[in-house]
């Protein structure tokens, strides 16, 4: 296959969903279909998976894929998917939304008797700062669920998106029946058969069939679902493939992924309607997927993937070309040469060394800490930078101590590793050292999962005690602390890359500093 062919036929997306509404479910199911894995269940610990609250896999939800295996990539019908796992809580949304910088579209999921949740609605909006396609899948129908037009409606209003059902649920709960494809015109009946583990197909009926389809859905459930399809098919939006690429029109799946029904036709339809990898914007021009030359940028950076390694991996989206194992790349932040080593991509459950890899494709690198999100890897003479990625302000504050003294050194190591991965804030005050740090969250159970990092990753227990402060700016230019004039709740704190700043109590705050302190210029957090 050329380096063409195979960028063609890439497809990577995000999967998105508030917890339980069934994303595990789903993924598990797109390899299974996709023969990825032999049976349901391999991907996903059953009940050994339920951990006391403050382990941080169970936070993360179900470290098997949410973390381990944040990227998997398999086959299904020509198609080379990798699919961006995302964790569910809001208190991760920094990391969800590096996460969509490195997807071409997403997937939705939602639970059919819940509707839109919480978290849904945030990682929505994530995406929709993306404009990339969103494809909803509504999830469990086989149990008693809302009314689908009542659904349909929810996220048009609530998202400002228009929907289009490329299938249509004959019933629910007890009485589900399967779905009615539109533009097929045939029925995919449910039977019991989906129920088990296997992968299995639905049986197709004709909509005009009407014997047929009375002896699958039973004469009541074929006439209502005339009856809907008639009110659909004025009502609804009209399929635009435009508008869906620009992410204004979502196409809706139903179906039920615990039973294995509605997979299939949604990896079909879905694999049909997503875009090769898509262009990206760098600092000196748009990176066409199909250049000779290769390029990629670090979206994330996870630390301790490996137990027995102790190791730091970077994942990297490629953007543009090829990857060979062995080659010299350049690392553009760094000014230098470099070999990646080890590069890995996750297959099903399995992590596997690659010699290439291709433009849609993430691939995983060890990271010997040279590396920050947001950096860009080429071939010698690309002279591209990749635009960087906005950080989001830590919105909770706490102080940390270390209670071991003999523990100094993991301490300050542990502090520093997890810093470098971005997603929590670490800053240290004047004239402390790193026993002492003032750690910044976005969301308060990333502070859970500091505490039982640093346990089981560095042997160190520390406490902590909560700050009030809420806001953060940089001061700018080169600013004695000592010299300003604050209040007396406002903290200052230095990153780790020597940086001042200003912890803030409330807005108040913040207008006091700046009126005291007429040459005092202060920057917004996701600017610097
Ligand atoms: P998440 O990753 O979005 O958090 O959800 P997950 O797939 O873990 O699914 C949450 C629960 O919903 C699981 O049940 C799962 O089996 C169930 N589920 C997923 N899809 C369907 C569906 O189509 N129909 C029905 N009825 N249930 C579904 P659990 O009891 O929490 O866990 P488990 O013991 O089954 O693993």
């Amino acid at each position: 296959m050329t380096q063409n062919e195979e960028i063609k036929r890439r497809r990577t997306f995000a999967i998105i969903s508030h917890p339980d509404a069934g994303k595990t479910t789903l993924t598990e199911k797109f390899l299974l279909y996709g023969g990825a894995i032999q049976s349901a269940g391999s991907v996903k610990g059953k009940a050994s998976d339920k951990h006391a609250a403050s382990d941080w896999m169970e936070i993360e939800k179900k470290r098997g894929i949410s973390v381990t295996s944040s990227v998997l990539q398999f086959e299904y019908d020509g198609y080379c998917i990798n699919i961006l796992d995302t964790p569910g809580h809001q208190d991760f949304s920094e990391d969800t939304y590096r996460t969509l910088m490195a997807a071409d579209s997403a997937v939705m999921v939602i639970d059919a008797a819940k509707g839109i949740e919480p978290q849904t609605r945030k990682l929505f909006k994530v995406c929709a700062m993306r404009d990339i396609p969103i494809f909803t899948f509504i999830n469990k129908l086989d149990r008693e669920a809302r009314d689908p037009f009542e659904l349909l409606d929810e996220l048009e209003k609530e998202f400002g998106i228009g929907t289009y059902p490329v299938n249509w649920p004959i019933g629910c709960g007890k009485s589900f029946k399967g779905v009615y494809d539109r533009q097929k015109r045939c029925i995919d009946a449910f039977s019991d058969a989906h129920r088990g583990r296997e992968r299995v197909r639905g049986i197709a009926c004709d909509i005009e069939d009407t014997a047929r389809l009375d002896e699958l859905i039973g004469e009541y459930s074929r006439a209502a679902l005339v009856e809907q399809i008639e009110l659909l098919d004025v009502a609804s939006y009209e399929f635009d493939i435009d508008a869906v690429r620009h992410g204004k029109l979502s196409p809706v799946f139903f179906g039920s992924a615990l039973n294995n029904f509605g997979i299939e036709p949604f990896l079909e339809s879905f694999l049909k309607m997503t875009t090769a990898p898509l262009p990206h914007a760098a600092k000196e021009r748009t990176v066409d997927p199909f250049e000779e030359g290769f390029s990629a940028f670090v979206f994330k950076i996870q630390a301790n993937m490996n137990r027995a390694h102790r190791d730091r991996i970077a994942f990297l989206r490629i953007c543009s070309g090829k990857f060979e194992r062995g080659k010299e790349y350049y690392h553009v932040q760094g000014k230098k040469s470099i070999k990646l080593s080890q590069p890995q991509q996750m297959m099903a459950e399995v992590r596997e060394v690659i010699d290439e890899a291709y433009a849609g494709d993430i691939i995983g690198v060890f990271d010997p800490g040279i590396f920050s999100i947001g950096d860009t890897v080429a071939s010698g003479g690309m002279g591209v930078t990749f635009s960087d990625i906005p950080t989001l302000a830590p919105e909770h504050f706490a102080i940390v101590e270390q209670i071991d003294s003999m523990k100094r050194k993991q301490f300050a190591k542990g502090m520093t590793q997890i810093a470098q991965e971005g997603a929590i804030r670490i800053f240290t005050e004047p004239g402390m050292g790193l026993e002492r740090v003032v750690v910044g969250v976005v969301g308060v159970l990333q502070f859970d999962v500091l505490e039982f990092r640093m346990e089981s990753e560095y042997g160190v227990k520390y406490i902590k005690r909560d700050l009030p402060h809420q806001l953060i700016r940089y001061i700018v230019g080169d600013v004695n602390p000592a010299d300003l004039k604050l209040m007396q709740a406002t903290r200052v704190v230095e990153d780790m890359q020597g940086r001042r700043l200003l912890i803030f109590t409330a807005d108040y705050e913040i207008r006091w500093a700046l009126e005291k302190n007429p040459s005092l210029e202060l920057a917004e957090f996701h600017t610097m």
